[in-house]
């Protein structure tokens, strides 16, 4: 933990004294050049002030993805991430809900009307603040009951906050990496945007899909790599956040697939995939 603290800190400060450095040149350097002139503090300040400027730039911009990788191995922890993210989450929903995953969305929505039955269970693998419940409740779907888990304390009080009066909910603490998932034998399982949290996505589908009735649907909806360059840096930006791009190769291995919906976007594309368990498993 300390090691990881320290690996922060130290990443952070490449970045910013390279990112000076690269946008100030020399007339960054010099404010470092302070002190007794004959301390070998004060030589070496001098020898760099008096280096071409593009060289210091040039000097500036390694610095700068030094830092980057510092960090990079030193991600921000998933619970971290959402105990803070918890305070804002959804306040910044509709810029993924409406603008930046619009269609992708509509087709969800579409998705759930279609399998949620009258008195159905439907688990929520990584509910967060409860958005799926709130669009279960919005688009007046007849669910019997609604069980969510999540990983970050926070991000379920908030929805405990909003959903807690809600007849038929529970949501409650769990990893779906490590802990055993609900039993429950749902009629349907949902997931939105937690794959990308999710080292062995292959893994949590084959728990979930044990929990799933016969002739039971999953629906999940996430963001996977493709061969753009804006994928690329998707990816790589996630790197900092303990979060990464599913892998085509990845979700193909999933059981029971029904439909693969791709939703290209400015960053990376949003996958919506519907599993369907056989009515009778011989
Ligand atoms: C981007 S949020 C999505 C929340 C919600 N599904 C939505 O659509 O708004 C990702 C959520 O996944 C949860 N999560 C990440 N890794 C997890 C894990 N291993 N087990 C359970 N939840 C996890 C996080 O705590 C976070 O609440």
């Amino acid at each position: 933990m300390i090691k990881k603290g320290l690996s922060r800190l130290l990443g952070a400060l490449l970045v910013i004294d390279g990112i000076l450095l690269l946008i100030f040149g020399r007339k960054y350097v010099r404010r470092w050049r302070a002190g007794v002139a004959e301390s070998l503090y004060y030589r070496v300040m001098d020898w760099l002030t008096n280096r071409p400027s593009w060289i210091l730039r040039v000097a500036g911009a390694i610095e700068t993805g030094l830092g980057l990788s510092v960090l990079r191995k030193a991600p921000v922890e998933v619970r971290s991430l959402y105990h803070v993210a918890s305070r804002f989450y959804d306040t910044a929903t509709p810029i993924w809900r409406d603008w930046l995953f619009r269609d992708a969305y509509a087709a969800f929505d579409k998705a759930l009307s279609t399998y949620v039955r009258p008195g159905a269970s439907v688990l929520d693998l990584g509910c967060g603040t409860g958005a799926n419940l709130e669009q279960l409740i919005n688009l007046g779907l007849p669910f019997g009951l609604y069980t969510g888990v999540d990983l970050s304390e926070e991000m379920l009080a908030v929805a405990n906050k909003k959903f807690g009066h809600v007849p038929n909910t529970r949501c409650y603490q769990l990893d779906l990496m490590t802990d055993p998932l609900p039993e429950g034998n749902f009629d349907l399982i949902v997931s939105t945007w937690v794959f990308e949290h999710i080292p062995d996505p292959l893994k949590v589908v084959n728990k979930a899909w044990k929990q799933l009735k016969p002739g039971g649907h999953i629906i999940l909806l996430f963001e996977a790599r493709s061969k753009s360059w804006q994928s690329r840096v998707v990816d790589w930006v996630w790197g900092f956040f303990s979060a990464r791009l599913t892998r085509k190769d990845e979700y193909d291995r999933f059981p029971g697939i029904m439909s693969t919906d791709i939703f290209p976007t400015a960053g990376a594309p949003a996958v919506l995939i519907t599993l369907q368990k056989p009515e009778t498993t011989t």
